[in-house]
C-alpha cells in the first residue's frame, strides 16, 4: 500500500480496550504505507484513529460525515480526494443496528434509517469515487457486509436485508467497472468482539463476561474461536492490494468456517485423523 491513498468510512470507535473493525482497517492500511482519510460521524473517534496513525509515523486526515445523509456521502469522498490528491482505496465500514427488530416489529422509520446508513451510503460513496478512480487508472472498493447477509431469523431483519443489498451492490460495481480496473469486493465477518457488537448485546439485556463471549466462539465456530477486527482488516488489506488485482466481485467470509455450517446441525468434531 506504499504511496496509496485510502478512505476508511467508519474509521472510529468509542473508547474501549477492544479494537473495532474500522479502526483496525485504518491502522492496517496505514501500517502498510497508505495515507488514510479517517471518516466518522464522531470527531473524537476519527481523531483518535488518525492520531494513532500519526504516532506510528503515518499520514492521516480526519473527515466528519453522517453517512445517513446523502450529501455527506458525496462530500466525504470529495474532501478526501481534495486532501490526498487521489483515492486508490475506499472501504465502506459503517453499519448500525440499534433500531432493528424482527420483521413484525421493525418500524418503517427504522427500515429507512438502516437502509440509508448501511446500504444507500455504500452506493453513494462508491458512485462518487468511481469517476475519481477512473481519472487515475483504477482503484479498489471494499464493502463490509456480514455472514448474516446469508442467513435468516432473529431480530436483525433490516440489518441482514441491508447487508444482502451490500453484496449485490458489490456485484454490480464489480461488473460495471472491471474493464476500467476498478475492483469491488465484500468482506463478510462473523461475530467479532468489537465495542459496537458488545454494546449491541448489552442493549438486548445480555452482559456477558469476556470468557462467556469467547466460549461462543469455541462452541459455534468451526475454527473454535471468535474472529477479531484484525482478521477483518487483514482481508481488507489483501483485497485493497495489488496482490488482489485480478479479484473482483467476491464475497469473502471472515468467519472461521461458520458459513460452511449452514445446513448442518452442529459444529463438526475435530477433523478426522487420517
Ligand atoms: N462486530 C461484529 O461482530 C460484526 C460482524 C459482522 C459485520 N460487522 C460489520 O463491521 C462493520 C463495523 O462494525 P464494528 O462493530 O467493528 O464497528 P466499528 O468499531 O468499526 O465502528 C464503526 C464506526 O462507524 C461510525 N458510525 C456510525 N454511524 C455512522 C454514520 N451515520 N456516519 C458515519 N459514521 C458512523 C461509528 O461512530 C463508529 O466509530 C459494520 O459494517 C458491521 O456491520 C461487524
Amino acid at each position: 500500500m506504499e504511496g496509496r491513498k485510502a478512505v476508511v468510512v467508519g474509521a472510529g470507535q468509542p473508547e474501549s480496550d477492544l479494537l473495532g473493525n474500522g479502526r483496525a482497517i485504518a491502522l492496517t492500511l496505514a501500517r502498510e504505507g497508505a495515507e488514510v482519510c479517517a471518516v466518522d460521524l464522531h470527531p473524537d473517534r476519527a481523531e483518535a484513529t488518525a492520531e494513532l496513525i500519526r504516532k506510528a509515523g503515518g499520514t492521516a486526515h480526519v473527515i466528519i460525515a453522517d453517512v445517513g445523509n446523502a450529501d455527506d456521502c458525496v462530500r466525504l469522498v470529495e474532501e478526501s480526494y481534495a486532501a490526498m490528491g487521489r483515492i486508490d482505496t475506499l472501504v465502506n465500514n459503517v453499519a448500525i443496528n440499534h433500531v432493528d427488530a424482527d420483521p413484525l416489529n421493525l418500524t418503517v422509520d427504522g427500515w429507512h434509517l438502516m437502509m440509508d446508513v448501511n446500504l444507500r451510503s455504500q452506493w453513494l460513496t462508491s458512485k462518487t469515487v468511481v469517476p475519481l478512480m477512473r481519472k487515475h487508472g483504477g482503484g479498489s472498493i471494499t464493502n463490509i457486509s456480514t455472514i448474516g447477509s446469508k442467513t435468516g431469523g432473529g431480530r436483525m431483519f433490516a440489518y441482514s436485508m441491508s447487508k444482502s443489498g451490500v453484496n449485490k451492490l458489490t456485484h454490480f460495481f464489480a461488473a460495471a467497472y472491471a474493464a476500467e480496473n476498478i475492483r469491488c469486493n465484500a468482506v463478510l465477518p462473523a461475530f467479532v468482539l468489537t465495542p459496537h457488537s458488545v454494546e449491541g448485546l448489552t442493549r438486548h439485556g445480555w452482559t456477558p463476561s469476556r470468557e462467556e463471549l469467547e466460549r461462543t466462539g469455541v462452541d459455534n465456530v468451526p475454527m473454535g474461536r471468535l474472529g477479531s477486527a484484525q482478521d477483518v482488516a487483514n482481508a481488507v488489506l489483501f483485497l485493497s492490494s495489488d496482490e488482489a488485482n485480478f479479484i473482483t466481485g467476491l464475497e469473502v467470509p471472515v468467519d472461521g468456517g461458520t458459513l460452511t455450517m449452514v445446513g448442518r446441525y452442529s459444529k463438526p468434531a475435530a477433523a478426522p485423523k487420517l
